[in-house]
């Protein structure tokens, strides 16, 4: 199987760990409380499999999944069969084709951290930009430099962790370096998963060069993009977003 291909055959295993209902219960929330519009259609751009994609089309909205990968795209159009109103497209968010159609984005589980340059970072929230009608708001999650500096040991220690779900098992042993003057953490990342059934052992690399934000700049980029920063989170709980947190949770809206 292809590097890509066995991500996308065990996504949904290797993060089996999260809880989709509360992200989307918070997505929910943050609508609620921050959209000038009422929300029927809403895009997830970097959708991988679709989980929320999948999650928000049963709580009776229109959704559609973006994703580059094509191994992403059909594992969730094989999920999506019997539900009308989900669709999955293979796209690359830099260049979206909507125009002012969804009443709300996401994009959810640090997709915004692989737009590494600002010329590419501004494409990809002018794209966002131009699908989404004024009032939309824009939910996505990054990586927090300020934060991430701050627990740096932390981070560049080599690290395993171990990840169950069904009759399948997944080792996780990842390596961080991390470069403060580019604002990037290279992330080496090897996944061994163990199909007990078939006793099969598929091992995979996954290396990332995520880009690493300030608050200031994710603001300014927004700004540039014609989004407002409405609220700032450290995650999906909603808990605050402080100098202490490795992550962001931004929503933004589009003005
Ligand atoms: C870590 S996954 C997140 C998937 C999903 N949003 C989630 O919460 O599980 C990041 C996804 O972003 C996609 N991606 C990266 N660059 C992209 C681009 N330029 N356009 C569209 N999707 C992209 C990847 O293919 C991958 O599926």
């Amino acid at each position: 199987m292809l590097k890509d291909e066995s991500y996308a055959t065990y996504y949904d295993l290797l993060y089996s760990h999260r809880n989709i209902q509360a992200e989307v219960d918070f997505i929910e929330k943050v609508l609620r409380e921050c959209s000038l519009v009422p929300v029927k259609k809403v895009l997830d751009v970097g959708c991988g499999t679709g989980i929320h994609t999948l999650e928000l089309a049963k709580r009776g909205y229109t959704a559609v999944g973006v994703d580059v990968s094509p191994a992403m795209i059909e594992a969730a159009r094989r999920k999506a069969v019997g539900l009308p109103n989900v669709e999955f497209v293979l796209a690359d968010a830099t260049n979206l084709k909507f125009d002012r159609e969804f009443d709300a984005a996401i994009a959810f589980y640090g997709v915004v951290s692989y737009f590494r340059d600002d010329d590419s970072l501004l494409k990809f929230f002018n794209s966002v930009r131009r699908a989404l009608k004024k009032g939309a708001v824009f939910i996505f999650d990054t990586w927090s430099l300020v934060g991430v500096q701050a627990k740096r040991v932390y981070y560049e220690t080599p690290f395993s962790s171990f990840r169950k779900a069904g009759s399948m098992l997944a080792i996780k042993e990842e390596n961080w370096r991390i470069d403060f003057l580019e604002e990037v953490a290279y992330a080496e990342i090897q996944w061994s998963v163990i199909d007990l059934p078939r006793n099969e052992i598929n091992v995979f690399k996954h290396d990332l060069t995520l880009r690493l934000f300030t608050l200031r700049e994710l603001t300014h980029f927004l700004y540039e993009s014609g989004f407002e920063l409405c609220k700032t989170y450290e995650d999906y709980a909603g808990r605050p977003f402080t100098e202490n947190s490795s992550e962001i949770v931004v929503v933004a809206r589009a003005i």
